[in-house]
């Protein structure tokens, strides 16, 4: 979406994953804190994301929106001014129909959807300093048509307020599986790809609740060409640093969001991550690759139903590859550099785990241990327009 925000996929902090309905301002506050404290914000996570359950249930008698008075006591322009205080920026959730979803699914009381109060619910996002809307499909009902008018018409409200928010849509929420086949980069900056995820690898699921690591990997990989500066595949926040998986599985995850051009959003607790959580959530290399000018999302170079390759071309003529070992041991992984795209005969490989670099000919290989992903940015030599070798694969049709 053109509304001049998200050129490179938003990063920041969202508190369903770990929270749940279990929200309140003083969490809030605290991981605002731990976002500046931790180094997250200076590595690049600006949105600090407030999900669903924030809601007073009734809206007030001139039918605005208000935040739960217990557990947002302070209210909802406090919290935004807290937050910008601290150099970060400010999320809300919504839903686009007459419920939220934990309205619609858990106990949570009330029916403080927008549906009708599109424009007024823009404005008073404005009037708190919302700076991103994450704006949730919570009903099995809605054909794709419904879906596209309904999405559209808050993105239009939010035009209207002429503040730049950031669009971030799940089109995909409870078993309407009609989004993850459409772009919806005229709509929103960012819209989910598929069903929720876990803090699970391989939940066997493609279509359903909940997804795994690896599942949400194979369904956003063929996705790749809707991906542009202001338009992003959302592979749905992280789960780095929540336990069920382990230290491979959750650098490969975010080496994965990283060279899928993904938001990198995370959902663990930042106030007592650990260092090794820390470190992965904010490899600066990683993060350049994925915050790139170009807006690209990494495409499949090659794939036998265990070892997955994918590139991804930056701003300078580098490139970024992925070797990416979804078996149950360790294999060795090798591409070419004409093969993810560039040409010449002299290359310098830079390890984005570790920073260390080597130079090659043009072979490109590693050993990855079961479920790891080896992440090199390759330069020197030109960049191929036509790279021999490589088999892109090619956006999926819109509807
Ligand atoms: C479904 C979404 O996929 C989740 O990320 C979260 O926003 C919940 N709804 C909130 O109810």
């Amino acid at each position: 979406l053109d509304n001049g925000v998200a050129r490179t996929p938003p990063m920041g902090w969202n508190s369903w994953n770990t929270f749940g309905c279990n929200i309140n301002e003083s969490l809030i506050r605290g991981m605002a804190d731990a976002m500046v404290s931790s180094g997250m914000r200076d590595a690049g996570y600006q949105y600090v994301v407030v999900d669903d359950c924030w809601m007073n249930p009734n809206r007030d008698s001139a039918g605005n929106l208000q935040g739960d008075p217990t557990r947002f006591p302070s209210g909802m322009k406090a919290l935004g001014d807290y937050i910008h205080a601290r150099g970060l920026k400010f999320g809300i959730y919504q839903a686009p129909l007459d419920k939220t979803c934990a309205q619609y699914f858990n106990s949570y009381p009330g029916a403080t959807g927008a549906q009708g109060h599109e424009a007024q619910d823009a404005r008073q996002f404005v009037a708190w300093g919302v700076d991103f809307l994450k704006y949730d499909w919570c009903s099995p009902a809605g054909s794709i048509n419904d879906q596209v008018a309904t999405f559209a018409k808050m993105r239009d409200a939010l035009a209207a307020t002429g503040r730049p928010i950031v669009y971030s849509i799940n089109p995909n929420s409870i078993h309407a599986k009609t989004g993850p086949q459409r772009n919806w980069g005229d709509v929103a900056n960012m819209w989910r790809t598929t069903e929720d995820i876990s803090a699970a690898w391989d939940t066997g699921q493609t279509n359903g609740y909940p997804m795994g690591v690896k599942n949400i990997v194979d369904v956003t990989v063929p996705l790749a060409g809707y991906a542009r500066p202001g338009s992003f595949n959302d592979p749905d926040m992280m789960e780095v640093g929540r336990s069920g998986l382990n230290e491979t599985e959750q650098r490969s995850h975010f080496a994965l969001w990283a060279i899928m051009a993904s938001p990198l959003i995370a959902g663990n607790d930042v106030r007592s991550q650990s260092t090794t959580t820390r470190d992965i959530l904010t490899n600066p290399r990683l993060i350049a690759i994925n915050q790139d000018t170009l807006g690209l999302q990494g495409t499949q170079v090659s794939y036998d139903g265990t070892r997955r390759v994918l590139a991804k071309r930056l701003a300078n003529g580098d490139v970024a590859v992925a070797l990416f070992n979804q078996g149950g041991s360790t294999t060795t992984i090798s591409t070419t550099a004409a093969a993810i795209g560039k040409s010449g005969s002299s290359f310098t490989l830079l390890d984005a785990w570790t920073g260390a670099t080597s130079s090659s000919t043009g072979g490109i290989s590693a050993s990855v241990p079961a479920h790891g992903t080896a992440v090199f940015r390759v330069s020197g030599g030109g960049v191929n327009p036509t790279p021999t070798g490589t088999t892109l694969v090619s956006a999926a049709s819109g509807r």
